[in-house]
């Protein structure tokens, strides 16, 4: 081996200086394209604009009700204002019971952000999860139970569809839409105001509100003590932080002899620890698997027919529980 000269353009130390560039250029392109990696999932981050898309990721849709987009370009735009490039608002119809009014929900803007991202929770603002989907078409099949009766939903997303299905098809029912996430009651809040210039006739508005609630809040929801008839809670139950501060909520906010319909599926050991926690505290707790026929048997269907559907995370269960 011939050994290079310490100095001139081949020299040891100017070979150095060249390796010592290119790394720096390296690691600076390295380190450009991991912004601009964290700067596509920040910045422009499309997340679901319901469970449709959804369901190519990773949930399977029961189709229990079908969204038609607001049609502003024909000027009849839901809100009656000029929101043609980004008017997200959709009617969510119920397939077979063509009884139910249609209800208009705001999809997320699918752009978010770091703000949002780190905010409390914001998993209510990705879609409208199955278990959502299905206790809304639960609350519709058995709409007559609610009459004249106050509900509750507690972690009910951006769109709470099953608490709006029910405060716009039975207005003698007292209606309050909960959520930990102010992004969602944000959102809900335009969405009554909207449904009620829609969808209620002027002289049967429904009564319906919407506010922030925390389970692991207890102030939050102290003035609701033993208020309601009935709790609402669909795919709230995988947070191993908030279970038991959730059990304590629907406790207390239920009347004696108030029911909670609670939709999830297992999720692993999620929703049997769950009912475990129910059971210390609450007179009956059932959990039922054939709640509706429909559901039933297209769940059997899919277990046939689709290799990818898991019925531990895609199946919702329900459990009812009586105070
Ligand atoms: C998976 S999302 C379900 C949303 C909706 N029920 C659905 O199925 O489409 C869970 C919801 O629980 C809410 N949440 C989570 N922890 C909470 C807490 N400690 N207090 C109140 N809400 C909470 C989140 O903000 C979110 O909207």
């Amino acid at each position: 081996y011939s050994i290079p000269p310490p100095i001139g353009k081949n020299g040891i130390l100017s070979i150095c200086f060249r390796l010592a560039a290119s790394k720096k250029r390296n690691s600076m392109s390295k380190g450009k394209e991991r912004w601009g990696v964290l700067k596509n999932a920040i910045v422009e981050k499309r997340i679901g604009d319901g469970c449709e898309s959804q369901s190519t990721r990773n949930s399977f849709c029961f189709n229990l009700f079908t969204r038609k987009k607001c049609n502003c370009l024909e000027k009849a735009c839901v809100k009656s204002r000029k929101e043609e490039n980004d008017c997200r608002w959709f009617a969510y119809v119920c397939n077979s019971m063509l009884s139910v009014k249609d209800i208009w929900i705001n999809h997320p803007n699918p752009k978010t952000n770091l703000k949002e991202i780190t905010s409390f929770n914001n998993t209510g603002n990705v879609c409208i999860w199955p278990s959502e989907e299905i206790m809304a078409y639960y609350c519709m099949s058995n709409l007559d139970l609610f009459c004249g009766k106050s509900v509750i939903e507690l972690g009910g997303g951006s769109s709470s569809l099953a608490a709006m299905c029910i405060a716009f098809n039975s207005p003698s029912t007292r209606v309050l839409i909960t959520d930990g996430n102010g992004k969602c009651v944000n959102m809900l809040n335009d969405a009554i105001h909207t449904n009620q210039m829609n969808v209620s006739n002027g002289t049967n508005k429904a009564q319906v509100s919407a506010t922030d609630l925390r389970w692991d809040m207890p102030a939050t929801y102290s003035q609701y003590t033993e208020t309601f008839d009935f709790a609402l809670c669909a795919d709230c139950l995988f947070f191993d932080e908030f279970r038991s501060f959730l059990v304590d909520t629907i406790y207390s906010v239920l009347k004696v002899g108030g029911t909670a319909f609670i939709f999830a599926p297992q999720r692993g050991n999620t929703f049997h620890n769950f009912a475990e926690l129910c059971k210390l505290k609450f007179t009956d707790v059932v959990q039922i698997e054939q709640y509706n026929h429909h559901i039933y048997k297209q769940h059997l269907e899919y277990l046939i027919k689709n290799k990818s559907y898991k019925s531990d995370v895609h199946f919702p269960i329900l459990l009812k529980v009586r105070k």
